[in-house]
């Protein structure tokens, strides 16, 4: 029936829109609500500030096609999160499995301009079967097409990608295109192909959660961080976004500057902070949470290569990238693992012209053949050139080991750091003095024999006293300056402020070639 009057004409789009609220109808509602999932919008309410949610598309659907749904798999729309512009999609799981098709991927296509135009954030809530596959080559295309947008917003504005259910195919190659991975344990999964095709071209047979499990996928480097439930999600989302520019042109939020401009008791702590012993651990979050402002930092990729820290915090307001050992987690080795977190942590801060502080416990790179077969070289290669390839401001804190070639990689100075300060507790030499022990005593023809045994012992202690020091790399400037523990909070208050309008001139060139 075609409406003529205005009243009709009302009356034709309230019943358009109220379709549009349940495309996929109450049967598929109903599955949904079954498994206790919310709707595609109500997960962008969620995520959302109140009220703010403007929503594009809901009468979208397949051109000439009598079975197209409305919205076409997907929600998309702007808002604001902490009153800021946000692009925002959501998979509709009741619509095809979230699958794209032809006005799926023309919708996502828009906002992914939109958010280039206005310079905002944008955010996928991800929960879908991939490319369509009843569409054929017309999703194909539609995914390329999203994937060559992910590439021109890479590194302009922030993209971030929530995972709520089962995702395949194209549904993990575009999130994997983007700078956070966030997913839900138990609840978000990501492979490329599931566990029957899987079954029925290898014969292997895998679990859902083995395979594609958040937890899994975060240890594989594809999550960067698992909750335990939507709401953790979003949560997490709003306070990354906090700590980001909206676009690599304009500056964060500043978040009360000026707070505890003298020493204070907690800084105070930090001198007694550092076990007397080498060998003992600590858990390097006490420290963080001291040397920044009000105790503040966001964790980034906390399950993944759990020997590096890598997170967000605050000096007088303005946020910085955090890329420290924990010496808590294998002594603070840095792994294949630890070694991936922390390059991609780093050229993640740069592209959005978030400082960089390194605090270094180290005993170096992780030695072992796994290590070296799983590809240290080229993995410790690519955050070594990570850290030179990143031109903010960079200041490095040596709290205590800093042996090897992990002193080169976690910001020395000839890597390009800009200050660089050390604690007296600080040691920073090729390797620690067990292990230069352990090269001497090959020369014995009796190394178990009590008076090379005293030897041994004697050089441990003469290293530790003499050479594992700052103060050979303080006398040849390698260092800057040695501080007490306590002023280290304001002194990096200072050097970053100094540091605020540095700019580095490089020559022209394409690009280079990252270790990959
Ligand atoms: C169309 C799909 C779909 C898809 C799921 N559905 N995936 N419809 N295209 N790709 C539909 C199902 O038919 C079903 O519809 C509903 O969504 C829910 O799916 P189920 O299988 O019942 O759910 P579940 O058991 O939870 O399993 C989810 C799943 C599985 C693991 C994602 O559906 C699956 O393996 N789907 C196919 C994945 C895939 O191979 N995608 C193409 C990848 S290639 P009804 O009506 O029964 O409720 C690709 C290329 C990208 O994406 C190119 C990038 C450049």
């Amino acid at each position: 029936m075609t409406a003529s009057t205005t009243a009709e004409k009302l009356a034709e789009l309230r019943a358009k829109l109220e379709l549009a609220k349940e495309p996929g109808g109450e049967a598929a509602a109903a599955k949904r609500d079954k498994r206790g999932i919310p709707s595609a919008r109500a997960r962008i309410h969620a995520l959302l500030d109140p009220g703010s949610f403007l929503e594009i598309g809901a009468l979208a659907r397949t051109p000439g096609d009598p079975n197209a749904l409305f919205g076409d798999g997907v929600v998309t729309g702007h808002g604001t999160i902490n009153g800021r512009p946000v692009g925002v999609f959501s998979h509709d799981q009741s619509v095809f499995g979230g699958s794209v098709g032809e006005m799926f991927g023309r919708k996502v296509a828009r906002l992914m301009e939109w958010v280039a135009m206005v310079g905002c954030p944008i955010i996928g809530i991800n929960d879908s079967g991939g490319a369509r596959i009843q569409d054929a080559v017309t999703s194909l295309a539609w995914y390329a097409e999203l994937g060559r947008r992910h590439e021109l917003l890479s590194g302009a504005v922030p993209q971030i990608s929530i995972i709520l259910g089962k995702c395949a195919g194209g549904a993990v190659y575009s999130p994997i295109q983007t700078d956070l991975v966030v997913a839900v344990r138990d609840q978000g999964y990501m492979f490329v192909t599931g566990p029957d095709v899987i079954k029925d071209v290898t014969g292997e047979d895998v679990t859902l959660d083995e395979l594609g499990g958040a937890d899994h996928q975060a240890r594989y480097g594809n999550i960067h961080q698992v909750v335990d439930s939507e709401k953790d999600a979003f949560a997490y989302v709003r306070d990354f976004l906090e700590f980001l520019p909206p676009n690599t042109f304009d500056d964060a939020p500043i978040i009360n500057p000026g707070l505890e401009p003298e020493i204070t008791p907690h800084d105070l702590e930090l001198d007694s902070i550092v076990p007397d012993a080498d060998n003992t651990a600590y858990d390097m979050h006490e420290i963080l949470l001291r040397i920044f402002d009000d105790g503040d930092f966001l964790d980034v990729a906390a399950q993944a290569g759990q020997a590096m820290i890598t997170g967000f915090a605050r000096v007088d307001g303005r946020p910085v990238g955090v890329v420290a050992n924990q010496p808590m987690y294998m002594s603070g080795a840095i792994d294949n693992e630890a070694s991936d977190k922390a390059a991609r942590f780093v050229r993640f801060c740069d592209s959005f012209n978030v400082p960089l502080v390194f605090v270094v416990d180290t005993p170096g790179f992780l030695p072992g053949v796994e290590q070296e077969k799983n590809g240290i070289i080229k993995r410790g290669g690519r955050f070594l050139y990570a850290v030179v390839e990143a031109d903010v401001p960079k200041v490095t804190i040596t709290i205590r080991k800093s042996y090897g070639g992990a002193y080169a990689v976690m910001g020395s100075k000839q890597l390009t750091a800009d200050l660089n300060f050390a604690w007296p507790t600080a040691r920073i030499a090729v390797i620690g003095a067990e292990g230069a022990a352990q090269l001497l005593m090959k020369r014995f023809p009796d190394p178990k024999a009590p008076e090379v045994q005293k030897i041994r012992a004697d050089f441990i202690e003469g290293y530790n006293l003499n050479m594992a020091i700052p103060y050979i790399a303080a006398e040849r400037g390698f260092i800057d300056a040695v501080i007490e523990p306590h002023k280290t909070r304001l002194l990096l208050r200072k050097s970053l402020k100094l540091l605020r309008d540095k700019q580095i001139q490089r020559v022209q060139r394409k690009h280079g070639l990252i270790p990959i």
